[in-house]
């Protein structure tokens, strides 16, 4: 089954340097010996919608589970930020997370959700203001893995991070390191973060939550295809692949790939690109702790495990991490 494409007013388009790394990696990706996408460019508005729509699948558990454990434990995990702090949210999206902490975070200097898709940031921001008038909400259009600035109301006040829905996942595990590393830089010494991290578990729970009945998965994955025909310039056939998603035990990971179910080419900003039939492209991964290899992560960036909550079936965990010893960018 193919689920609907919904419908979008027209995106903003990328600045120009963006929309050359954007062409810059797509080829790059394109022409490696094991061809692949970075994960981050699903995030258009229409892959927004569609990354939205999974959240509430039957298969999807994740977010209904981090939800849970937020509503279950959002006083003592808000205990564990410092009074008046600046929070900042990384990769953001709906920011359903963050509203489920609210209630219990009356004396918040600024929440600053950053996030790549930037027209859906810009209008979730507007209406969490709307909904919390008393709150100070300053957005990020940016690339949370590169250096970017922060709104001076951040600057004056402790600072303290949010990253749930485990898209730490969808970074390898070195890359993981780094990020975290980043953002204790991005935070400075002290600071503490809360992320969400997905646990391992029966790899048939794992591979229907990313191969849905109803298809949504396969056209999130497939938008990517559709995003680089429209801002790349390539003539992708979306009916010419097929979604796949598999757990990788020895790896700890979900992959994404999208299957070529012929020999073809494709022009790709006016490059060939050949495809063998059953070629992938390797579009996501998404990696799967325990609580421990979680844990020694972080450590290994510099992050000491203060305190961790999961909902009574051990599906997802969410993690209290206090900064060491490392120097701010
Ligand atoms: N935090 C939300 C959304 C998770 S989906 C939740 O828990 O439900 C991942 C989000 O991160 C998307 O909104 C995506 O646009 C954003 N994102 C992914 N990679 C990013 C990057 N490199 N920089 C900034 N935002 C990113
Ligand atoms: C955002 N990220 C944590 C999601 C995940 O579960 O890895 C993205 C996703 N990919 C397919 N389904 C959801």
């Amino acid at each position: 089954m193919t689920a609907p494409i919904p419908h979008l007013p027209p995106a903003t388009p990328l600045s120009e340097p963006e929309s050359r790394r954007f062409a810059e990696d797509v080829i790059a990706g394109l022409t490696a010996p094991r061809k692949h996408l970075a994960a981050k460019y699903f995030y258009d508005r229409q892959g927004s919608a569609l990354f939205e729509a999974i959240t509430r699948l039957p298969e999807y558990y994740p977010t209904r589970t981090e939800l849970g454990i937020l509503a279950r434990h959002g006083a003592e995990i808000a205990a564990t930020l410092p009074a008046g702090a600046a929070l900042v949210e990384f990769g953001s999206g709906s920011t359903q997370k963050l509203r489920r902490l609210l209630p219990h975070l009356g004396d918040l200097a600024v929440y600053v959700p950053v996030d790549v898709s930037a027209d859906f940031l810009r209008s979730e921001a507007e209406e969490l203001g709307r909904d919390f008038p008393s709150l100070r909400v300053a957005p990020v259009a940016a690339d949370f893995s590169r250096v970017f600035t922060l709104p001076p109301e951040a600057e004056a006040a402790p600072r303290a991070g949010f990253f749930p829905g485990s898209t730490i996942g969808n970074f390898e595990p070195e890359a993981a390191a780094a990020l975290l590393r980043h953002f204790a830089a991005i935070l400075g010494p002290q600071a503490t973060l809360i992320v969400g991290v997905d646990l391992v578990k029966d790899k048939a729970v794992l591979e229907a939550a990313y191969d849905d009945a109803a298809g949504v998965t396969a056209a999130f994955n497939l938008n990517l295809l559709a995003r680089i025909n429209r801002e790349v310039g390539a003539d992708f056939d979306l009916a010419a692949f097929a979604h796949r998603a598999f757990f990788d035990t020895a790896q700890s990971r979900i992959e994404m790939h999208l299957v070529s179910r012929r020999a073809q080419r494709v022009t790709v900003a006016t490059m060939p690109i050949s495809f063998a039939a059953g070629e992938t492209i390797h579009t996501e991964n998404s990696y799967k702790y325990t609580i421990e290899s979680f844990r020694s992560l972080a450590r290994s960036a510099g992050w000491e495990g203060r305190a961790v909550w999961t909902d009574p079936d051990g599906l997802f965990s969410v993690h209290a991490l206090t900064a060491s010893s490392i120097r701010r960018h």
